[in-house]
């Protein structure tokens, strides 16, 4: 199979698992436990149906949004995801270049293997950077000061991380970020030749963010559940997070919220975003699916912040459901990463495309120009 073979999620994994060793496939694939939720995210979307509206003359579509005060021209965006040069070459860059492309926002992660001063050069658009709270105050300060002085637009604390989820296909595989040769991963590494020559004769593997203050996940081999049990601080508290957007002074978000509850202490302490997440299924098996949780939340808060469902989008009517449902905007990782390990930038431009044009022809039928036109009446549980 090809690129331009991708037409949907389903096809840029099955690519994806073509072109990476297993112990990498497996840990963008993976999630914790038996990965109930990981599934739920997705088939979540399929408990309510849309209901279009016809003859209402949609001409041109105009699927842009406002998302904590970036304009974006589509209402998806890249979320933040670790270790991207692992699943390939290109990594940061190439999502930075295609999510500035197609005009959308992309988040960064502390756990990067490029740069925010890099990202920041090549990416002018919207750009928002993910916080890990580590145990390591200076790291944490240093983080807060280079997303700053890289004009990031938007900061978003991971709340929901405070100790590694039981991914039990990385227990399996030994994935270890930097990876380890191992002889089962050596197999595997010799197995896909491309892969192996771009990783160990190209650009040495770094997480730049992280090497400057902490050895583990750059000099010394760990998995990430380890690296979150370990190095991130398990006594973050709501304090913490007032004090961390104080001292950020921007737009400022909590990803990973899930209960009523915390969306309004988000609200509190002057959040500007929410992401409605599930870590991708990653870290708490059995929890509720974002879009499950969806119309509470923004029932509650969705007028004083803006709500965005992360986890489990693989298609248009996705994006739209969630959007009726009340969120500003949606936002993923394997949607894109698995395009990301199948062909670099061209596969993040590709997949983004696709969503681009399925948003846009359901839109078409459901008769609707604008976004702010989605609304609940759109919508009919099963
Ligand atoms: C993960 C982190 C790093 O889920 O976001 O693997």
């Amino acid at each position: 199979m090809k690129l331009n073979h991708c037409h949907n999620f389903a096809d840029f994994r099955k690519l994806a698992k073509r072109r990476l060793p297993a112990p990498i496939f497996h840990y963008i694939d993976g999630a914790a436990d038996d990965e109930v939720t990981y599934r739920r995210n997705t088939e979540a979307y399929e408990s309510v149906d849309l209901v279009p509206n016809v003859l209402q003359g949609t001409d041109s579509i105009d699927m842009s949004v406002e998302v904590m005060g970036q304009k974006l021209a589509m209402p998806l965006y890249c979320a933040p995801t670790a270790l991207q040069r692992l699943f390939h070459h290109e990594g940061e860059r190439a999502v930075a270049k295609a999510a500035t492309q197609y005009g959308t926002m992309f988040g960064v992660s502390s756990l990067a293997t490029v740069a925010v001063e890099e990202i920041a050069d090549i990416a002018p658009g919207p750009k928002l950077f993910q916080f890990y709270f580590h145990k390591d105050r200076g790291l944490n300060d240093a983080l807060v000061e280079r997303a700053k002085a890289a004009s990031f637009n938007v900061l978003a604390l991971t709340v929901d991380t405070i100790t590694g989820g039981n991914r039990e296909r990385d227990l399996r595989t030994g994935f270890t970020s930097p990876p380890k040769l191992t002889p089962s991963s050596a197999l595997s590494f010799a197995t896909h030749p491309a892969w192996a020559w771009n990783f160990f004769t190209g650009e040495k593997f770094d997480m730049p963010h992280l090497s400057g203050h902490v050895r583990e996940g750059t000099n010394v081999a760990v998995s990430v559940g380890e690296y979150f049990s370990t190095m991130l601080d398990p006594t973050m508290s709501w304090a913490d997070a007032e004090k961390l957007r104080a001292q950020w002074g921007g737009e400022f978000a909590l990803k990973g919220i899930m209960s009523v509850e915390d969306a309004k202490r988000a609200v509190d302490i002057g959040c500007t975003g929410i992401m409605v997440s599930n870590h991708g299924g990653r870290q708490l098996d059995g929890s509720r699916a974002p879009f499950d949780q969806l119309a509470e939340i923004c029932d509650a808060v969705g007028d004083q912040v803006d709500v965005i469902c992360e986890g489990g989008i693989q298609r248009g009517t996705h994006v739209l459901k969630a959007l009726s449902m009340g969120a500003k905007a949606v936002s993923g990782g394997r949607l894109y990463l698995y395009a990301l390990a199948a062909s670099g930038q061209a596969g993040v431009e590709r997949a983004l495309g696709n969503f681009r044009t399925e948003i846009e022809r359901d839109m078409r039928l459901m008769g609707v120009k604008r976004i702010d036109e989605l609304n609940r009446g759109n919508l009919r549980w099963r």
